[in-house]
């Protein structure tokens, strides 16, 4: 509902300039720890996909949290979009800018041709890291049928780069 939604909303809290100055960071984990916002923030997640995904892949290291309860939910796999050097059989890796700093993502490929890919994440930002993700399973072939996110930044053209984003929140 609509009142559950903004009862979960009120749990993120926004910390100015962590972990650098200028920058706003999100903060998800009281929303994490409360049992009844965290099934909203879920199921509002993958709403729209109902249906649509084989697997769920989720961004190290918040997008872990909540791609473990979305595969369960949703009765699907999971992937790990990890950082660079973490996993040992990388079959692709790309590099992208951050708001802050840069990476390198990387992920396996156990999955089957054609399997329906659904990107998680806590935040959309720049969309640079989502963005990469996608160009991570394009390398391997495998389909992208969306991706969904607690929370979009705006101003920061994100959505620019990740067209296909779904947002819970709107920050
Ligand atoms: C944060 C966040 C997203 C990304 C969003 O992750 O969890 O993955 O940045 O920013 P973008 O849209 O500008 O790319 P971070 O790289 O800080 O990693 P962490 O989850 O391991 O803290």
């Amino acid at each position: 509902s609509a009142d559950s939604l903004a009862l979960a909303e009120s749990l993120i809290v926004s910390i100015p300039d962590y972990p650098e100055r200028g920058i706003v960071f999100r903060d998800i984990t009281p929303l994490l720890a409360d049992a009844a916002g965290l099934r909203t923030a879920i199921d509002a997640l993958i709403a729209p996909f109902a249906g649509t995904f084989d697997v769920v892949a989720g961004v190290e290291a918040r997008g872990f949290l909540l791609a473990g309860a979305v595969a369960i939910t949703a009765g699907v796999g999971l992937v790990p979009v990890r950082k660079a050097g973490k996993l040992p059989r990388p079959a692709a890796s790309v590099a992208y800018a951050l708001e802050y700093g840069e990476a390198t993502i990387e992920v396996h490929d156990d999955i089957a041709p054609g399997t329906r890919v659904l990107l998680v994440d806590d935040v959309l930002a720049t969309g640079g890291t989502l963005a990469a993700a996608h160009e991570l399973f394009a390398v391997l072939g495998q389909t992208v049928v969306g991706t969904a996110v607690l929370m979009e930044i705006a101003g920061l053209g994100g959505r620019e780069l990740v067209s296909d984003v779904h947002a819970v929140f709107q920050g």
